[in-house]
């Protein structure tokens, strides 16, 4: 079977450091912490990174280091992963669900400035399948009325947009290191932020509360959470960052040979804009009308190919519709017609190219 995602890491890879971390005793808070929070720090090129457990936990406090409260509403990409809108819906603000560019799969900017109000507390934008294109518009309209930027990046570790890295552009970035990304800790994920009123608040929430020692034990200033990664966790997450930019290059070969091979058959790749460099976090294609989209998946599937759906409509789940009935018309149809193929160093592409030319040529 050629899976949608295979880890790049190894057990060699980290078999000394880990006999190390057993030895010590040290399961948490020690030294991989410490070496993933800098070299994270410095492969981004920002000031602050606090880690965390997941994206989801990071977006959720991200929030709150906002101010965003009850009764506040959040603007948000409407076509992700349902972890950027459920972190609104979490704090009891609402989300704005912004419709998407049909090409970027990114925030539309029209959207966003028709949809603004006064109550807007943040605008969460959406790195769609690692892709920044479009957050400098976003960017200035959040400028113009005065309101935090928080890059949801769980897939972009690694892309660029006017050569800046991803986790050093918006107020707050936040990223996922699950196992279908880039850099996978298993479960994981990172907080990154230049603002340093913003990063205290952070690193004292991150602490429990807590900001500095008190004459014994600690000094708790507010309240705050365990959102800690383990020594192991961390340790794989530094091991895979001195190969990423590896990993990436590999992946925009395979990206590259999937768009040369499936452009006859009018197959529209996510569109990357000129001032961005893409991670290929995942390679994903809207299908022609002619193209079923669920049976090209049914079918790889029956020749040992995985392949899948791109990400979620949000305003169309169950429970937003029946919440909020604010169906975004792009988002949507984007949502019934993308396709993701398995984008990784290693895997049989010409394999992969053979059965989806076999599929159009049977079907289109
Ligand atoms: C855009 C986006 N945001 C948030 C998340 C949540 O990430 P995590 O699973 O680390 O909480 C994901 C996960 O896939 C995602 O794709």
């Amino acid at each position: 079977m050629i899976k949608l995602i295979k880890p790049s890491i190894t057990f060699e890879s980290i078999e000394k450091e880990l006999k190390e971390i057993f030895n010590s005793g040290q399961f948490t808070q020690g030294k991989n912490v410490e070496i993933f929070k800098d070299s994270l720090k410095s492969y981004i090129g920002v000031d602050y990174i606090g880690l965390t457990t997941s994206a989801t936990t990071a977006l959720s406090l991200s929030l709150r280091v906002m101010g965003v409260k009850q009764g506040d509403t959040v603007a948000v990409s409407d076509y992700s992963w349902p972890a950027s809108s459920n972190v609104i819906e979490e704090l009891g603000a609402t989300p704005i669900f912004i419709d998407i560019d049909p090409l970027t799969f990114n925030m539309c900017p029209k959207d966003l400035e028709n949809k603004i109000d006064s109550n807007c507390s943040a605008v969460i934008f959406v790195d769609t399948f690692g892709n920044p294109s479009g957050i400098d518009k976003i960017n200035e309209i959040c400028k113009k009325y005065n309101i935090p930027l928080l890059e949801d990046a769980a897939c972009a570790l690694g892309s660029e947009i006017d050569n800046i890295k991803v986790g050093a552009y918006s107020d707050i970035t936040c990223f996922s290191f699950h196992p279908r990304k880039v850099l996978n800790t298993g479960e994981g994920g990172a907080i990154a932020t230049n603002n340093k009123k913003f990063s205290d608040i952070i690193e004292i929430k991150l602490a429990a509360g807590a900001s500095g020692k008190a004459e014994v034990g600690l000094n708790f200033v507010d309240y705050g959470f365990n959102f800690r990664l383990t020594e192991i966790q961390a340790l794989m997450g530094w091991k895979q960052l001195l190969e990423i930019d590896h990993l990436i290059q590999k992946r925009n070969e395979i990206k590259n040979k999937y768009i040369s091979s499936l452009k006859s058959y009018n197959f529209i790749p996510q569109k990357i804009n000129d001032n961005v460099k893409h991670n290929s976090q995942s390679i994903v294609f809207t299908v022609p009308e002619n193209i079923k989209r669920n049976e090209l998946i049914n079918y790889l599937f029956s020749k040992d190919i995985e392949s899948t759906l791109g990400t979620y409509c949000l305003s169309g789940t169950k429970f937003n519709k029946e919440k909020y009935n604010e169906i975004q018309k792009v988002s949507s149809i984007v949502d019934s017609n993308a396709i993701t193929f398995p984008c990784y160093e290693g895997i049989d592409i010409d394999r992969v190219l053979n059965e989806i030319s076999n599929y159009l040529d049977k079907y289109s």
